[in-house]
């Protein structure tokens, strides 16, 4: 990966093997991707992001991490941040009042394209798509709720996108900034080494992965599909294709319905009878 120049606006950050110290007082990089993340628990930032290719983008100046703490806006002696549900009911909701003038914080210099977003299990549920469109963006503004949430009012008002990570819930928001971060980030141009395995891999086109396969070339008696050491690559390719449209309609029908409406395709088309590879890149019927 090559090294980012003066141009692309770093001033100077010194290389830390500690992941905190990346979000410490760096510099505004002028061009730099930016998340913004909202939430009581700062120090948990930035976590997973601090480590690999993320980590060492984040060092890089490719992108940046800010946290706002939400407890200095908090109300009292004892800066309160929740109050009880209106109209009854188990736990606490996040105030209004705290988290609007947590997100005026946060809305600070933004700039161009920059959405605000609030992870929550009620969201859109989050995919490939939100994170290339994420990625585009100037930056993000991330809203962690705790709690029973965020009044729903906060939500009106600053018409906040809500995103989840799935259907399932948990305590925080931080977790699912945290991968909401990472799938965004990894497709910002030169935070991977290798830009072509994002164009390859699941959901890029619609479909899951191929199978991936390295050395040995027999493992535990079991081999390698010969295709893939063919050398021929329009056979490796096809096998490769072959291989992620099985996957998908066995395992995701709704993404290959989806995929075989775009491109004109039976979604109850085989695609072994139809001559296509088998897991073992043979092209003949598995036993
Ligand atoms: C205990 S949850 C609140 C759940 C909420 N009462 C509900 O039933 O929808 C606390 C916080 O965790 C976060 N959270 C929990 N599950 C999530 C998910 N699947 N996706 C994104 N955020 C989630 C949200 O920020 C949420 O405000």
């Amino acid at each position: 990966m090559s090294k980012p120049t003066k141009s692309h606006g770093r001033i100077s950050i010194t290389a830390s093997a500690r992941p905190r110290e990346l979000m410490t007082d760096t510099p505004d990089l002028a061009q730099a991707w930016k998340a913004r993340v909202i939430t009581l628990f700062p120090e948990v930032f930035p976590g997973v992001l601090g480590a690999s290719l993320t980590g060492k983008a984040l060092q890089e100046g490719l992108w940046q991490l800010e946290t706002v703490d939400l407890r200095p806006f908090g109300q009292g002696r004892h800066r309160n941040v929740d109050d009880t549900p209106a109209g009854g009911g188990a736990g606490m909701v996040l105030r209004p009042d705290v988290v609007g003038a947590a997100l005026d914080r946060a809305a600070e210099g933004v700039r161009g394209d920059w959405p605000v977003i609030y992870l929550s299990p009620r969201g859109k549920p989050f995919d490939q798509a939100m994170a290339q469109r994420f990625a585009r963006a100037d930056g993000i503004t991330l809203l962690c709720g705790r709690f029973e949430g965020v009044d729903e009012r906060v939500i009106e008002k600053y018409g906040i996108e809500e995103v989840s990570l799935g259907d399932f819930v948990m305590t925080g928001g931080e977790i699912a900034a945290q991968a909401l971060i990472d799938a965004s980030v990894r497709l910002i141009p030169r935070v991977l080494g290798n830009q072509a395995s994002t164009e390859e891999e699941s959901f890029s086109d619609g479909l899951l992965e191929h199978p991936q396969f390295t050395r040995p070339a027999v493992w535990d008696g079991r081999e390698i599909p010969e295709v893939l050491l063919s050398g021929h690559h329009a056979k490796i390719t096809a096998w490769r294709r072959s291989m992620a449209e099985r996957l998908t309609k066995e395992r995701r029908p709704d993404l290959w319905r989806a995929y075989c409406e775009k491109h004109d395709r039976d979604p109850d088309e085989d695609a072994e009878q139809s001559g296509r590879a088998n897991l073992r890149g043979t092209n003949r019927e598995q036993t």
